[in-house]
């Protein structure tokens, strides 16, 4: 079952040739079959093309996007490819430094006060950061987060209001507050009915500054909750709150939680972050199914969306050797479809950078004089850094273009299939996509790790042709996508491929190779390659 690299070659086609029989019509006799159901029954809620999202830290958000006037161009090149593709990404300017942020009227670009070390005591901005906002993609929407942590309204509230004052066409939902679960413990001491009052009375009174602005801001209009899944004493997921009445003044729009299955933020926890255990599907299923899945089913039981507001592979910005290598590409496909089929709205992938006063125990650190030590399982280095060297896009990247294309339907419904008997569940991952009740792409994904020195390359090949519903010129057809990488470690983007081109400096180089299937119906995958394949002509972009 050796990959045949010659024969997929030539089934390579580039879109405006007519279709050609590319693969011999050789039984594959070792061809699996995968169970597909026909129709959509027990599939996802209907998804969005901005499904997959992000969260950027704010502290460091100069770095990543510039300014109103100079924006950082690698970032928008990438942002602009996501669009490209069929994505349409909200933007959530979260996590632990909006918590130490504060509006001035009379400041300019977001600015931080640190540590000699880097440690982010208070990032202060000005109207000039809400008017960066303009140069996003068109369409991009943002959560207008606010800092609960510095324990002032006045603080908070002054947010909301100029984040409409500004852009009032572009904020969608506010978020107060960032992971309360890791508030010093004295703020509600352990109380979840203390932390609720607290969080009715601000966005009460929030809600009526904003409305004064004369906006048409709806009711529902707050992300609650956004805590962790870490055990800390305080009990405000999203299942702790909804039965405690957080919703009795219908103001929540979607209820954030924040999912990191592994970390580097002390020794014992970055002994298992590990290349082998962040593509483990099992392990990756089980942590949503126990961790995120009784708040998501609370929410939708109460009528509400619900979202991953916040996450990544390894909290603590990642492992290096791991997150910015291809592996992380292929954890965060099998991370967002994970939970696109358990019905949340969207994923938020976090982009920053280390964060010294989060542990004192962790691998990661800033770089000479606290300048940024980004994230590793960040897609791209946004300026150089004596940390991480060149600004530069990583390997990861390929895999949103992979997810943009995925969830580019409007209304994309996903259901999870069973691994084809013969195949390892723990690392093979499949997933069916419905437009209303018609199957109309699958994505499989070998997630066996490949290394150089692997003594089998783990193809395997996926009988699909019961399903193949489509005709083109008379026979049925489907289309391949491939995101590849010549190893699961590789580490430099120019050698990973989505669709036969690569993106390494945010521009797209090379053509785009779709594959045939042909009559055989038959769809091969090396060890730690993903594909996605379409029934339907007209979804393959870039034919
Ligand atoms: C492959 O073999 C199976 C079982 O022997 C047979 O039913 C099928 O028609 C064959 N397919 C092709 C394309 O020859
Ligand atoms: C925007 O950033 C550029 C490049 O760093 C800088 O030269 C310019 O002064 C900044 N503009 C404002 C208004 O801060
Ligand atoms: C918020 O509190 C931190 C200390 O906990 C302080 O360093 C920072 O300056 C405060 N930020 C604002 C905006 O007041
Ligand atoms: C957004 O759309 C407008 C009008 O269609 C166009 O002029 C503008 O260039 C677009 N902006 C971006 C960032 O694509
Ligand atoms: C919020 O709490 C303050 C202080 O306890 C109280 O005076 C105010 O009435 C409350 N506001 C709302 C809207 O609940
Ligand atoms: C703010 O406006 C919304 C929409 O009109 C309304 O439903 C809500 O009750 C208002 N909230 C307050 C506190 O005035
Ligand atoms: C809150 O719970 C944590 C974990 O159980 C405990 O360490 C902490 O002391 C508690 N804090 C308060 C104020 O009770
Ligand atoms: C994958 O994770 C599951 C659940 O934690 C575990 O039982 C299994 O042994 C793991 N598989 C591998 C190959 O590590
Ligand atoms: C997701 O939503 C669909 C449609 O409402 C429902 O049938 C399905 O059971 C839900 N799945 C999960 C895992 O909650
Ligand atoms: C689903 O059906 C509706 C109603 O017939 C139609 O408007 C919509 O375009 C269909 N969606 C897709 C993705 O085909
Ligand atoms: C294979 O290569 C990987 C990555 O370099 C390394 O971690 C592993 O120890 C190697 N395995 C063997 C058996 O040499
Ligand atoms: C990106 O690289 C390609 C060739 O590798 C080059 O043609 C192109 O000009 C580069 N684009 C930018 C924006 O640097």
């Amino acid at each position: 079952m050796k990959a045949d690299a010659a024969l997929r070659a030539s089934a390579a086609l580039l879109l405006a040739i007519p279709p050609v029989q590319a693969y011999p019509t050789n039984n594959h006799t070792s061809a699996l079959h995968l169970n597909i159901p026909s129709t959509a029954a027990g599939a996802s809620i209907p998804h969005t093309p901005s499904f997959s999202s992000f969260s950027f830290e704010p502290a460091f958000w100069v770095e990543f996007f510039g300014n109103a006037s100079t924006p950082n161009e690698l970032t928008f090149r990438l942002l602009n490819l996501i669009t490209e593709h069929g994505g349409q990404p909200i933007i959530r300017p979260g996590g632990i430094t909006m918590d130490s942020m504060i509006f001035d009227p009379s400041a300019g670009d977001p600015l931080r006060d640190t540590s000699a070390t880097g440690g982010v005591y208070r990032t202060t901005v000005g109207p000039a950061y809400y008017e960066s906002w303009s140069n996003f993609p068109n369409g991009t929407k943002f959560v207008s987060t606010l800092d609960f942590g510095n324990d002032s309204l006045e603080i908070a509230r002054d947010m909301a209001v100029a984040s409409v004052k500004y852009q009032e066409d572009l904020v969608a939902y506010f978020e107060l507050g960032n992971e309360p679960t890791n508030y010093p413990s004295s703020r509600w001491s352990n109380s979840t009915a203390a932390y609720l009052a607290e969080w009715k009375n601000w966005t009460a009174q929030i809600d009526l500054a904003v409305n004064q602005t004369g906006t048409e801001l709806g009711s529902a209009r707050w992300w609650a909750s956004s805590a962790t899944t870490d055990q800390s004493g305080l009990n405000v997921r999203p299942a702790d709150l909804i039965p405690a009445g957080v919703d009795s003044a219908d103001q929540v729009a979607e209820y954030s939680i924040h999912s990191y299955p592994f970390s580097t933020c002390d020794p014992i926890r970055a002994a298992l972050a590990t290349t082998a255990n962040i593509l483990n599907h099992t392990g990756l299923a089980q942590y949503a199914d126990e961790e995120i899945y009784p708040s998501a089913k609370a929410a939708l039981d109460s009528g509400s969306r619900w979202v991953i507001g916040e996450f990544n592979s390894i909290s603590c910005s990642g492992n290096p050797g791991v997150t910015d290598t291809f592996a992380q590409a292929l954890w965060v496909i099998d991370s967002e479809l994970i939970y696109a089929v358990r019905n949340a709205s969207s994923c938020h992938l976090h982009q920053g950078a280390t964060l010294v006063f989060q542990s004192s125990v962790q691998v990661n650190s800033a770089g000479n004089d606290g300048t940024p030590g980004y994230s590793t399982y960040d897609m791209v280095y946004p300026t150089n850094s004596s940390k991480r060297g060149e600004a530069r896009v990583l390997p990861s990247f390929a895999g949103l273009l992979f997810l943009a294309e995925a969830f580019a339907t409007e209304g994309t419904r996903i259901q999870a299939l069973e691994a084809p008997e013969g195949v390892d569940g723990d690392s093979f991952a499949a997933y069916a996509f419905y437009d209303n009740d018609t199957l109309s792409k699958i994505a499989l994904l070998n997630l066996q790790p490949y290394y150089a020195n692997s003594t089998s390359d783990y193809s395997a090949s996926i009988d699909i042709s019961a399903h193949m519903h489509y005709r083109w010129h008379g026979e049925p057809q489907a289309w391949v996508k491939r995101l590849t990488a010549p190893y699961v470690n590789s580490s430099n983007a120019a050698d990973v491929k989505w669709a036969g081109q690569t993106f390494s400096n945010g521009t797209a180089s090379g053509s785009v190779e779709v594959e045939n299937v042909g009559r055989n119906g038959v769809v091969e995958l090396r060890g730690s390659e993903a594909v996605l394949v379409f029934f339907d002509d007209k979804e393959v972009t870039g034919l």
